[in-house]
């Protein structure tokens, strides 16, 4: 049984407490913040959920990072969200001090723990978490995929009054207005979802999907935090329970795609070992140049930091 972390206990962290406890897959769940008595309460909170909702997984909060000792898997949502007309890289300085920071901290008591960064601006988060952690590639990676394509889904699923269950899509590139969606891989029951909704209907779908963070943070005036928490809640699971899921998830590439040094959401395989395999898809011109604009603008966010 497994000690899985996370940092940041506020929206999305608990969000990822929560519902991660209610899968009872793990013995133990440390939630951390700055604010420990934060941490302590909403661990408290769900811990006293275990009964009514019958799970096992103890959880405590902290702001101690000794009690994270040989943690499995770390979880790291700490930062600031987005607020209205800030779009999330102009989060970038003080999110990548927390990252870096936080993730000094972790490995101080643990030596070679999996790392998933939510924090956002995502990519570049995942690329500080990455250089702070000086862990295997395969080991430090990103949640955002699981987030945009279920975004996508879901509009999907309403447009066609069909269950969301039903669709699947992938979708790559960097967490932001430059995501890449891919109509041509996406299907509803084995349709291709091009049989079923016009082209027009299709486009408006993923316009609404590159936003889709942006649409919320409008709304409730603070970035997303129930779908945001559950994506990274089913990452900790594949992984847990060494699923071989097919996910797209923000890693570093080194050639795939024709880019390097580089953060970006491709599919993977997950399973114990974190990243199992990158997998590489067929893109067509039209998709390249997407993938590799997106990458590219992802990369200008990286020498910013690596600038700071
Ligand atoms: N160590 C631990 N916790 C920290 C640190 C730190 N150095 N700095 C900030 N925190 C904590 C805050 O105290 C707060 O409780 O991180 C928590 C962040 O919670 P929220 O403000 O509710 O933000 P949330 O909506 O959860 O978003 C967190 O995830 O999706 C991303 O864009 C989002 O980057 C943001 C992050």
């Amino acid at each position: 049984m497994s000690k899985v972390t996370v940092i940041g206990a506020g929206n999305v962290g608990a969000t990822v407490a929560n519902v991660l406890a209610h899968k009872d897959i793990v013995k133990e769940i440390v939630l951390v913040d700055i604010v420990g008595d934060l941490a302590k309460g909403k661990a408290l909170d769900t811990w006293q959920q275990a009964p009514i909702d019958n799970y096992s997984t103890y959880l405590t909060g902290t702001s101690d990072y000794k009690e994270t000792a040989n943690s499995d898997i770390v979880v790291i949502t700490a930062g600031i969200p987005r607020k209205p007309g800030m779009s999330r890289d102009d989060l970038i300085s003080t999110n990548a001090n927390i990252v870096t920071s936080v993730v000094k901290s972790v490995l101080e008591y643990s030596s070679d723990p999996i790392i998933i960064v939510v924090s956002n601006p995502l990519d570049v988060m995942t690329y500080a978490a990455f250089k702070a952690s000086g862990l295997a590639k395969n080991r430090v990676f990103g949640m955002a995929g699981i987030l945009d394509t279920a975004r996508y889904r879901a509009f999907l699923a309403s447009e066609l009054n069909v269950s969301p269950k039903d669709i699947q899509a992938i979708l790559m590139g960097g967490h932001g207005d430059t995501m890449v969606p891919l109509p041509r891989y996406t299907t509803v029951a084995g349709i291709p979802v091009t049989e079923l909704v016009d082209n027009d209907t299709l486009n408006a779908i993923v316009e609404r999907t590159k936003t889709g963070g942006g649409e919320l943070v409008k709304l409730m005036g603070t970035s997303a935090w129930y779908a945001p928490g559950a994506a990274a809640a089913q990452m900790v699971e594949a992984i847990i329970k060494n699923e071989n899921r097919i996910f797209p998830v923000c890693t570093q590439l080194n050639g795939e795609y024709g880019l390097s040094d580089v953060f970006v959401g491709v599919p993977v395989r997950l399973g114990k070992n974190g990243i199992e395999n990158i997998i590489e898809l067929k893109l067509d011109s039209a998709e390249t140049t997407l993938l590799k604009d997106s990458a590219a603008a992802v990369k200008e966010v990286m020498d910013v930091f690596d600038k700071m």
